[in-house]
C-alpha cells in the first residue's frame, strides 16, 4: 500500500473529481496531501469527513510522499514531476507534457494495463478525447485490426478546466442579455456556438488536440500503423465529450459482431435503439465512469467500415477515473510483488 498520496492540482476541475473518485472507489492510503498554487494555499477541503488544508506545490512538499496523482497545466507538470520522482514518489500525471516521452507509459487500464510495469517514476494518463476513443476501439482492434479511424469530436467546455465552464455560463448570460461576451479561454464566444479549433496549429492544418488523438492512439494501442483523421470541436456543453467515429478494419465485422464486441468490452456500455430514440448523450453520461456507445451501423461508404457514436464524461473516464485506475494498477502490482517475496 502507498502510505502518503499527494493530489497536485487538487483544486481544479479534474482534481476535484479525483477526490470524489478516490472516495467512491475506496482507494487505499493512510495520509492525503492536497497541493496547488499560491492562489489556493490555505483553502479548506473536506475529504471523507476530514478537513484538509491546501498546501503549496514546492520541492519539499514531496519529502514524505510515495504516490502522486496530478492534474495541472503542462508547464507545471514539467517542473514538479522530477521533484516528486527524486523524492522517491511515483507520479500519475494527467497533463499532456509527459505522454509521448518514450520512457513514460501512457495507460488506459482497459487497453494496455501491462505497460504499467515499465515506468521509471512517471506514468501518463491520455488526453480525454483519446481515452474514450481507445476504450471503444480496443475490442474492434483485437477482433478485426483497426486500420483507419475518422473521428469528429464534440468536446465539453470543462475540457478547458474550471475557466471553460465559467466562460460558457458567462457567454450564454451575455448573449441572452443581447451582448457579445469577449472570449478569454476560447478563441470565440462559446454560447450558442461551435468552435472547430481546440489548441493551436500543430501539423499541416491539424491542431494540437487533433494530433494528440493521432499520436496517443498509436502509443496506447501499440500499433504505429493505425491511421487517424481527427477534427476536434468545442461545443456549448458543460460535461461529456461526444465523438462520431468511423472505423475501417482489416477483417470484415458485421454490425451484430461489433455490437457484441462492444457489449463484452470492459468499461463500455452500449445504448443503441434508434426506434426508441436511445443513444448516448452527454447529459446522461455526466458523473459516470463508462464509455457509452450507440448508433452502431455499417459505414456504407467503404468496405469493412463501422460507424458509431461515443460519449464519456471527460472529467471521469477522460481524466480522474483513468488516473485512479492507473493508481489501482500500481497498488495491485505492488501487492503481487510483495506476495512473491
Ligand atoms: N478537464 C479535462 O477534461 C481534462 C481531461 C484530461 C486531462 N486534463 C488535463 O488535466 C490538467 C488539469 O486540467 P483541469 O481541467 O483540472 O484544469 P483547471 O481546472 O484549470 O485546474 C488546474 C489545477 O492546476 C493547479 N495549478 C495551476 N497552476 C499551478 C501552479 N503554478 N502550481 C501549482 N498548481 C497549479 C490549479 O491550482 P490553483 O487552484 O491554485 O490555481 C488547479 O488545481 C491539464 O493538464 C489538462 O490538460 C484535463
Amino acid at each position: 500500500m502507498y502510505e502518503t498520496l499527494a493530489l497536485v492540482g487538487a483544486t481544479g476541475a479534474v482534481g476535484r473529481i479525483v477526490l470524489e473518485t478516490l472516495e467512491q472507489r475506496k482507494f487505499p492510503y493512510k495520509h492525503l496531501k492536497l497541493l496547488a498554487s499560491e492562489r489556493s494555499v490555505g483553502r479548506e477541503v473536506t475529504v471523507g469527513g476530514k478537513t484538509l488544508v491546501v498546501e503549496l506545490l514546492e520541492p519539499s512538499a514531496f519529502s514524505d510522499v510515495d504516490l502522486v496523482i496530478a492534474s495541472t497545466p503542462d508547464e507545471v507538470s514539467a517542473e514538479f514531476a522530477p521533484w516528486a520522482v527524486d523524492a522517491g514518489a511515483v507520479v500519475v500525471d494527467e497533463s499532456g507534457f509527459w505522454r509521448m516521452d518514450p520512457s513514460v507509459p501512457l495507460i488506459v487500464p482497459e487497453v494496455n494495463p501491462e505497460a504499467v510495469d515499465n515506468h521509471s517514476g512517471i506514468i501518463a494518463s491520455p488526453n480525454c478525447s483519446t481515452t474514450q476513443m481507445v476504450v471503444a476501439l480496443a475490442p474492434l482492434h483485437s477482433a478485426a485490426k483497426v486500420k483507419r479511424v475518422v473521428v469528429s469530436t464534440y468536446q465539453a467546455t470543462s475540457g478547458a478546466g474550471l475557466a471553460g465552464n465559467e466562460e460558457l455560463y458567462e457567454s450564454v448570460r451575455s448573449e441572452l442579455a443581447g451582448k457579445l461576451h469577449p472570449p478569454r479561454t476560447f478563441q470565440h464566444p462559446i454560447g450558442f456556438n461551435l468552435i472547430p479549433q481546440i489548441g493551436s496549429e500543430k501539423y499541416q492544418g491539424y491542431t494540437s488536440e487533433e494530433m494528440k488523438m493521432v499520436y496517443e492512439t498509436r502509443k496506447i494501442m501499440g500499433d504505429e500503423d493505425i491511421q487517424v483523421c481527427p477534427t476536434c470541436v468545442r461545443v456549448p456543453v458543460t460535461i461529456g465529450h461526444s465523438e462520431s467515429i468511423l472505423v475501417e478494419t482489416e477483417k470484415p465485422l458485421s454490425v451484430d459482431e461489433a455490437c457484441e464486441l462492444f457489449q463484452r468490452a470492459p468499461g463500455v456500455t452500449v445504448v443503441d435503439n434508434l426506434d426508441q430514440q436511445l443513444y448516448p448523450m452527454p447529459r446522461d453520461c455526466d458523473g459516470k465512469d463508462d464509455v457509452f456507445v450507440g448508433r452502431i451501423r455499417e459505414d456504407l461508404s467503404c468496405s469493412n467500415g463501422i460507424a458509431f457514436w461515443c460519449v464519456s464524461d471527460n472529467l471521469r473516464k477522460g481524466a480522474a477515473t483513468n488516473a485512479v485506475q492507473i493508481a489501482e494498477l500500481l497498488v495491485e502490482r505492488a501487492a503481487m510483488s510483495a506476495e512473491k517475496k
